[in-house]
């Protein structure tokens, strides 16, 4: 699929004055322990934005969601607790609005003075907010003099915070945004070869259209994670127990068909790890093939499979990764994924042009022990990143589109 080039306006490009009020979507859906911030990493990549907009000397109202709430006022999901990291993470007094809109809003914003950042509560307790309700993204825009995009992970929703406010306000994209895109176009461009993708994961089903898409692009396709069960499982071999998507079979078999078709080298395990149940004390073997024996179950590529994948990586000048190879959050079952970070990090140091998307490929790393600054990009949309290497019109970026 091609992609028509959109012409984005930049938040640099824009005439923010002293006591300019800015309305700014971000991405804050970030994962919360009792009541604490666990990662707060998609906070501080909107730090480079939110302190521009403050050295202007602008209001800055930070609209963003947390979880699904479905609509409804839910205080599991609340983001009040997201307040004190982005006043220590900005350095700049941060105030909390009970409400998204209306006067809880209204009243918080006439406190504000200028060069402070007020955060507002859930979006998602409205349910106009993903149903991109106009009247909603009015009252979002009401009292602000302009918008700007910066929340990457949530660019591919069609709702009233990425969409339907831009006709309301003039709108650009902050430097999260800009960043984002710059990596995800050097992805699609590849214009520095060989190109090789990862894509791991449990389900062949949640990564059918990415992989097709990538096959249009790549040299090397590498399929880890418990969806090449149902790839091996496509070409006959037994896989035990493992996990399998029967209904995805034949999706694997037109893969694997296009794969050849296109000339790309196409590559799955050949060896795993393998135990006869999935606990982190488990006794577990190392399969002598790509085939796993019955009553066993896959939980990690093998040591033959790492080395196989790790070369091909590492003559890689531009590498895409999405998903884990086995079931890495039990450190036992995590090596494979782990010496991948590490191969994908030495590729980068020779050169290579990387890019990781999704939530379980950034704690991979992050277990691994490869430092972010070791790759080119850690993308913070999971779900986006996927819809764009897709090739798909990401809702949220067409409405910003001039
Ligand atoms: C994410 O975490 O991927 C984004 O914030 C989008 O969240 P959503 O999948 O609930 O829309």
């Amino acid at each position: 699929m091609t992609r028509p080039v959109l012409k984005l306006k930049r938040v640099q490009d824009i005439n923010i004055t002293e006591g300019s009020t800015v309305l700014v979507r971000v991405d804050y859906n970030v994962p919360m322990k009792d009541g604490k911030v666990s990662d707060d990493t998609r906070i501080r990549e909107t730090e480079k934005t939110v302190k521009y907009l403050v050295s202007k000397k602008a209001k800055v109202v930070l609209i963003a969601h947390l979880g699904r709430p479905k609509g409804k006022v839910d205080p599991k999901y609340t983001l009040k607790p997201v307040t004190e990291y982005v006043e220590k993470i900005m350095g700049t007094k941060t105030y909390f609005a009970e409400d998204c809109i209306g006067k809880a809003r209204e009243e918080a914003l006439k406190n504000l003075k200028n060069g402070e950042i007020l955060l507002c509560e859930n979006l998602r307790y409205h349910p106009e907010e993903e149903k991109n309700d106009e009247n909603f993204a009015k009252e979002l825009a009401r009292g602000c003099d302009f918008f700007v995009q910066d929340a990457f992970g949530a660019i591919h929703r069609a709702h009233s915070s990425t969409s339907a406010v831009t006709k309301h306000l003039p709108s650009s994209i902050g430097f999260l945004l800009q960043k984002e895109l710059e990596y995800l176009e050097k992805i699609m461009s590849a214009s520095q070869r060989p190109f090789v993708a990862i894509i791991g994961g449990a389900k062949v089903s949640d990564k059918i259209t990415v992989l097709e898409s990538l096959l249009d692009r790549v040299d090397v396709l590498i399929i880890g994670g418990a969806m090449a069960y149902t790839f091996l499982k496509a070409q006959d071999v037994n896989i035990g127990k493992s996990l399998v998507e029967e209904d995805k079979i034949e999706d694997a078999k037109k893969i694997i068909l296009k794969a050849f078709k296109n000339n790309v080298e196409l590559l799955l395990p050949a060896d795993h790890l393998v135990v006869k149940e999935v606990k982190e004390d488990a006794k577990t073997e190392l399969t002598q093939s790509m085939a796993i024996p019955d009553e066993w179950i896959g939980v990690d590529i093998g040591s033959r499979t790492i080395s196989i994948f790790s070369e091909k990586i590492m003559s890689a000048k531009t590498i895409f990764w999405n998903g884990p190879m086995g079931i890495f959050e039990m450190p036992a079952f995590s090596n494979g994924t782990v010496e991948l970070a590490k191969a994908v990090a030495k590729a980068t140091k020779n050169g290579a042009v990387s890019v990781l998307g999704g939530g379980d490929t950034l704690n991979a790393l992050k277990k691994s022990g490869v430092k972010p600054e070791e790759v080119s990009h850690c993308s913070t949309g999971g779900g986006a990143s996927l819809e764009f290497v897709e090739g798909k019109i990401l809702p949220g970026l067409e409405a910003l589109a001039e």
